[in-house]
């Protein structure tokens, strides 16, 4: 595990964006594993920036989103699909035929689950994976518990995830409840991770996640075990390390 340490999100950004940069300059067909959530999108904006200044070339990767919530139809404006096009597919040279969405609106669930596990390893793999940190230590949507699932799946929300998720909708009512998430194995098959973590509520999750035990109540721990884990955080999210 890498741990570094920025003095600010735009930094933050920056650094991550370099990360995906370099992947896909030594790698032009790379296989990204792609987070949501308010913590990627300055990465996201950077990204595209350097798409149009010529220093990145999207023509042959292939993405993966990492999550979707389910029930919301993918022109929802809090769809992570829609978050996904709007933020990032829609400004640089992906092909579409190469985008894979965990399908948010599906009427087979189980299904839909096994398909795109199955297109994850169809794809060779992940080889990098971009994962931000919830504040109850989730990554994707798998939620602290007893045990955890090894393949995408579909997931009921944990209550402190539906309270913080509130804040993109307009009310709490209006929250998934469930989600469709890739799982642990999912997420750790992949050859690089990389966390991104900003902001004082970030603290706890980090520190529980990283200078503590690894367990399944604290899902983003288990990333301790990865051996290409570089874990991104600004100086409030690393203040309590
Ligand atoms: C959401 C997403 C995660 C994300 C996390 C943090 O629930 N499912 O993939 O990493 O919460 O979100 P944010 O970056 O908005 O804090």
């Amino acid at each position: 595990m890498r741990i570094q340490v920025m003095d600010d999100y735009e930094q933050l950004s920056y650094w991550a964006a370099r990360v995906v940069l370099s992947q896909v300059t030594l790698q032009s067909n790379s296989v990204l594993g792609l987070a949501t959530g308010s913590t990627p999108e300055g990465m996201y904006q950077r990204l595209v920036d350097m798409y149009q200044q010529g220093k990145v070339d999207f023509s042959d990767v292939t993405t993966f989103a990492l999550d979707e919530y389910l029930g919301l139809s993918p022109d929802h404006p809090q769809s992570y699909q829609y978050y996904l096009y709007n933020k990032f597919f829609n400004h640089i040279n992906l092909p579409p035929e190469n985008i894979n969405l965990p399908p948010g609106d599906t009427t087979d669930p189980e299904m839909a689950c096994q398909n795109y596990e199955q297109a994850i390893a169809s794809a060779g793999g992940i080889d990098l994976q971009v994962v931000g940190i919830g504040v109850n230590g989730h990554i994707g949507f798998n939620e602290p518990a007893t045990s955890l699932n090894t393949n995408t799946h579909i997931v009921d929300l944990a209550e402190e995830t539906i309270q913080t998720n509130s804040r993109f909708f307009d009310n709490i009512d209006e929250v998934p409840r469930q989600a469709i998430t890739m799982g642990m194995g999912s997420i750790m098959g992949a050859k690089r991770i990389v966390m991104l973590a900003n902001g004082k509520n970030k603290a706890a999750a980090v520190r529980d996640s990283f200078s503590g035990k690894v367990t399944t109540e604290v899902p983003a721990s288990f990333l301790q075990l990865h051996r290409e884990f570089i874990l991104l955080l600004d100086k409030e999210a690393a203040s309590m390390l």
